[in-house]
């Protein structure tokens, strides 16, 4: 299974298992995400979510080959049905970061409650050199969190930033020595989580999102519209033929 579940002390523990395309995420486990993060919603014995891809790499973002093959991004893609999910999800979400975190795999921590990373974790939304535009809120969230032109740094230039500086910018809430103890440090705060009074923690989540909700339900719906655009362009398949033929090369040589 590419995407493991596993439900124990009221923390229902959805894992990215897909090492060997260093968890790319397929539409079918953006799919099954979305329906575990839909069915927690109604499970009372799920208190939290805690969302990770293991000790070695959380996602290298969406597959390159499905965005090549998988045809145009429609309003019920498994992508968007998954966005939804995360961003409606009721319970809270806690993320483990250890190793590359690109694209979706960045931008979706914007919507976890408590995010925890491996200082030298590898974090990247290289959106604009593959053709594309910024996902999931992240135009509109990261310049009011980190200012214009550090914004502009990520999202126009793709730049990189490890774990510790995501920390250090507020993307993160703590930076840890390395995947292991990331993820127990996760697991051990999204335990603290499920002890807290379930209600009083509901309602809180929605008073702390209320400000900003419905202007980035919009945003993130207008981003989609576009990125789903962008996807057909030239510049687009150029870009995302490029990384695959690296890979083909490299494997050759
Ligand atoms: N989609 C599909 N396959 C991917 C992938 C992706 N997003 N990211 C990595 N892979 C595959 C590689 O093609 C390679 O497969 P192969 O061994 O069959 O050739 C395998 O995963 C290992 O990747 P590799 O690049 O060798 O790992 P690395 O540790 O050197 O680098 C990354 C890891 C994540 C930094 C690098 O793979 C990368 O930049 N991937 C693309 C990320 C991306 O652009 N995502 C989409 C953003 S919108």
């Amino acid at each position: 299974m590419a995407v493991e579940q596993h439900l124990e002390q009221g923390v229902l523990t959805l894992q990215l298992h897909r090492p060997d395309k260093k968890n790319a995420l397929t539409r079918a486990m953006y799919s099954t995400l979305a329906s575990a993060l839909d069915a927690a919603q109604d499970n009372p014995e799920v208190r939290v979510i805690l969302l990770t891809g293991g000790s070695q790499c959380f996602t290298s973002g969406n597959d390159l080959q499905d965005f090549l093959q998988g045809g145009a991004l429609a309003e019920d893609s498994p992508v968007f049905h998954f966005m939804r999910a995360l961003f409606d999800c009721g319970k809270p979400v806690v993320a483990a970061v250890a190793g590359p975190a690109v694209g979706i795999g960045t931008t979706l921590l914007l919507h976890c409650d408590l995010v925890y990373v491996s200082a030298d974790a590898y974090l990247q939304m290289p959106f604009v050199t593959l053709g594309l535009c910024p996902e999931y809120g992240s135009s509109l969230i990261l310049p009011r969190l980190l200012g214009m032109q550090r914004a502009n740094a990520l999202l126009l230039l793709g730049e990189a930033f490890s774990g510790e500086q995501a920390a250090v910018w507020g993307l993160a809430n703590a930076a840890l020595a390395d995947g292991p103890q990331t993820l127990a440090h996760a697991r051990q705060q999204a335990l603290r989580l499920a002890e807290q009074p379930a209600q009083a923690l509901a309602l809180s989540r929605q008073l702390l999102r209320a400000e900003q909700r419905e202007a980035l339900r919009a945003r993130i719906h207008e981003e989609g519209r576009l990125f789903a655009e962008r996807l057909q362009s030239a510049e687009a398949r150029t870009a995302l033929l490029a990384f695959l033929q690296r890979r083909k090369q490299a494997v050759s040589c």
